[in-house]
């Protein structure tokens, strides 16, 4: 279904909005050859920020987007990266696997046919070839791009990489960086433990990207927007992104619910929101609940203490609460640490998917 509140797939340029200024500071990072760290907590919009940049960018560039979310050994990373290269080949199939075995060494590209949308294709033939010959065959590629139009390399969820024990892909990363001309990089980060890690561990790779952190959307942007399409105040869109902690996918799913509601011709009003806040967090619920079971008897305590007061967790009032001494605390929040499911700012944890903590705050 359309709506001009997406949360699940990527807006196109139509119901894309607030970020004007990121775009304008990307495209600088661009021009100037810059390469980008661009840096959230989960859910904010960095995806879809890049991918409509790269979007708005792609007649005059060579864009490539992997998203290596999914990869578990670092031949799937340079795979996609492949799949990548081979996918910003526009136009004549033919004319386009001629150029990619001149390009390639080892690799070799052959045409597929898919019957059902009777759509020819190109795809890579890599097997027995090592990490570092698909590497090195995937650069020798891209330096060649360069020689056509300059290349944009995006690569989101980059913290996975730091996930490789056996191969250092920053490293690989960083030395074929050092000698691309023509290439602008965008590293597109989660702010979590993998992320936090990655900057010490992998510093060699930040140390040459420039840091962009994402903000949320501003109120004033999402409120501008949303009263297009619903009868909102500001103070309500206030209110939402208030108990949404600004994060931008939950936000969109309260305001997507109000919108397909609206017909039953509700006055939009704090009430509905919390009732609709209701809906997604049951919806949600059997995911929740799964997350919550597996915790130890402790975790799951303190767990659910961060989540009712948020502060002062040690203060003999609170630990009592839960019967709970002080060192088990201490050793349940690290461990939720270290699970991910809260994480830590200015010394002080949190839980940083706000649809959770209203979960916990509600059923726990
Ligand atoms: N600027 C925007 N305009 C409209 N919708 C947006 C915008 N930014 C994000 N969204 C919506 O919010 C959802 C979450 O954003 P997105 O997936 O881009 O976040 P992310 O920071 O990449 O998340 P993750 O950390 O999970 O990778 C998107 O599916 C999209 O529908
Ligand atoms: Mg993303």
């Amino acid at each position: 279904m359309t709506t001009p509140f997406p949360f699940e797939t990527i807006p196109t340029k139509e119901f894309f909005y607030g970020r004007e200024n990121e775009l304008k500071d990307l495209k600088s990072h661009i021009q100037n050859y810059t390469n980008v760290l661009l840096f959230s907590k989960r859910r904010m919009g960095k995806s879809t920020l890049i991918k409509n940049l790269l979007k708005e960018i792609e007649d005059n560039h060579i864009v490539i987007y992997i998203d290596i979310c999914n990869i578990i050994t670092a031949e799937d990373f340079a795979r996609l990266l492949i799949k990548g290269i081979i996918a910003s080949e526009k136009g004549d199939i033919l004319a386009s696997i001629k150029k990619l075995t001149s390009s390639f060494k080892k690799i070799s590209v052959e045409p597929t046919f898919d019957s059902k949308t009777e759509e020819m294709g190109i795809k890579a033939i890599t097997y027995n070839l090592s990490f570092n010959e698909l590497i090195e065959d995937s650069f020798a590629a891209l330096f060649k791009l360069t020689k056509e139009k300059k290349v944009v390399l995006a690569i989101d969820d980059i913290q996975q990489i730091s996930n490789m024990k056996d191969i250092n892909i920053a490293a690989v990363l960083r030395k074929y960086i050092q000698e691309s001309n023509n290439i602008s990089y965008i590293f597109i980060g989660s702010k979590g433990n993998a992320l936090n890690s990655m900057f010490t561990n992998n510093a060699q790779l930040y140390s040459i990207a420039s840091q962009m952190p994402l903000k949320a959307l501003k109120i004033k942007d999402i409120y501008n927007y949303a009263k297009e399409y619903l009868n909102v105040s500001k103070e309500l869109i206030e209110y939402i992104y208030e108990l949404c902690k600004g994060e931008t996918k939950l936000i969109h799913m309260v305001l997507h619910r109000i919108y397909i509601d609206k017909d039953n011709s509700n006055t939009i009003d704090s009430e509905l929101v919390d009732a609709v806040i209701d809906e997604v967090l049951v919806s949600k619920n059997d995911f929740y609940k799964t997350l919550f079971q597996v915790l130890s008897i402790n975790q799951k305590k303190a767990f659910r203490l961060l989540a009712k007061y948020g502060k002062e967790l040690f203060s003999e009032k609170i630990l009592k609460e839960e019967n709970i001494s002080r060192s088990s605390m201490q050793s349940s929040l690290k461990q939720l640490f270290a699970k991910e499911y809260i994480d830590k700012e200015n010394g002080n944890y949190l839980i940083p998917d706000p649809a959770f903590e209203l979960w916990a705050k509600k059923y726990l």
